[in-house]
């Protein structure tokens, strides 16, 4: 087997997908890659290069140096950061892509290209958005997440790559912070549940959203690139999603395990116009289909997975401090 390439492996997603990945090919074939520095935790085990996705020659002599044969693309400038900084979100999300599907083509390698809900906008249907629907977002992210897709599906179509995707939720998870998305706030507000039992949301009460737990997306993931290639009728990108929530039901189920804990909202106006422009909930029925999506984690179960696997990190980390 050839190895596997992951860039933005620091972020929120790559640091559970990365494991995910060692476990299931073998530690040995899996090379992690970003544009920061090496982290302790790579030192001694595990590969890592320093990769910045926006130069076109890094990523050609990584992918020829370690055989890589599967690229799972992850770097990307994500939603609120890429309105601060609409230039640079352009630059990385769309010059990074470009690069990446590049030397996919030279090398024949498989891609990974997570899309976004950000890929809708406010002509979209909100509630069951459809696989195959109407997506003008008005966002940067939103642009270049739209463009993404239809340049993959252009790089399967011309030259055959075997390029896949989905089109992601909010994700929660308690290993890496989020990297400057509209939906941070679900992963803040766990830390801040446990820590001081109050959480001020940027959000609205009444702001529903799909979300889903790191584990589904990390399993969806998996699933998608083992899928039979023949089975699948869209590349880029898959409608999944396992809840569709607001801050006030995260709240309300939060408040089950830990009863003192107070929310109020302080909502911030440019992530909440890009929330107001996103689905309420995605039609995920193609990918059930297709590949047998079927997420285990609803609202109830990722809520006290997430407490739990939290307490015992802040403890461990004042244990160590
Ligand atoms: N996390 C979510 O909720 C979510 C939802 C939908 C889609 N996605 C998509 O999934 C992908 C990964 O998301 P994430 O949450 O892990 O993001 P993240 O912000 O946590 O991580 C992105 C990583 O990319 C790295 N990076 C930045 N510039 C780079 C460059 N020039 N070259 C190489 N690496 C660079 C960063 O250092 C960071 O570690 C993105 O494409 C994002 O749009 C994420």
């Amino acid at each position: 087997m050839r190895r596997i390439l992951l860039t933005g492996a620091l972020g929120q997603i790559g640091s559970e997908l990365a494991p995910a990945l060692s476990d299931r090919y073998g530690a040995d074939l899996v090379i992690a890659s970003d544009v920061r520095m090496m982290p302790p935790q790579y030192a001694g085990h595990g590969v890592y290069e320093h990769l910045d996705c926006t130069q076109p020659q890094q990523i050609l002599e990584v992918v020829r140096r370690h055989d890589i044969g599967a690229i799972y693309h992850l770097a990307a400038l994500l939603s609120a950061v890429a309105e601060e900084k609409p230039h640079g979100a352009w630059n990385l999300n769309m010059g990074g892509l470009y690069n990446v599907l590049e030397a996919a083509r030279q090398y024949r390698c498989q891609v990974f290209f997570p899309s976004s809900i950000g890929a809708f906008g406010p002509s979209t249907p909100r509630d069951r958005t459809p696989q195959l629907t109407i997506q003008r977002p008005t966002t940067m992210y939103g642009i270049t997440k739209v463009a993404g897709e239809l340049l993959c599906d252009y790089y399967a179509s011309r030259f055959g790559v075997d390029v896949r995707g989905l089109r992601l939720p909010g994700l929660i998870s308690y290993q890496a912070q989020p990297g400057g998305g509209t939906t941070d706030y679900a992963v803040e507000i766990f830390y801040q549940a446990l820590r001081y039992k109050h959480y001020a949301c940027f959000l609205a009460a009444d702001t529903r959203l799909d979300m889903m737990y790191m584990p589904d997306a990390i399993r969806a993931t998996i699933q998608l690139m083992e899928a039979d290639a023949a089975r699948l009728r869209f590349r880029n990108a898959y409608n999944v999603t396992a809840m569709s929530i607001t801050p006030a039901e995260l709240a309300a189920e939060i408040r089950k395990h830990v009863p003192e804990f107070a929310i109020d909202y302080h909502v911030d106006p440019v992530r909440q116009a890009i929330a107001n422009s996103w689905p309420h909930s995605l039609d995920a029925g193609a990918a059930a289909e297709d590949w047998g999506f079927k997420p285990q984690y609803d609202l109830a179960a990722m809520t006290s997975d997430m407490l739990e696997r939290l307490r015992a990190k802040i403890a461990g980390q004042r244990a160590g401090a």
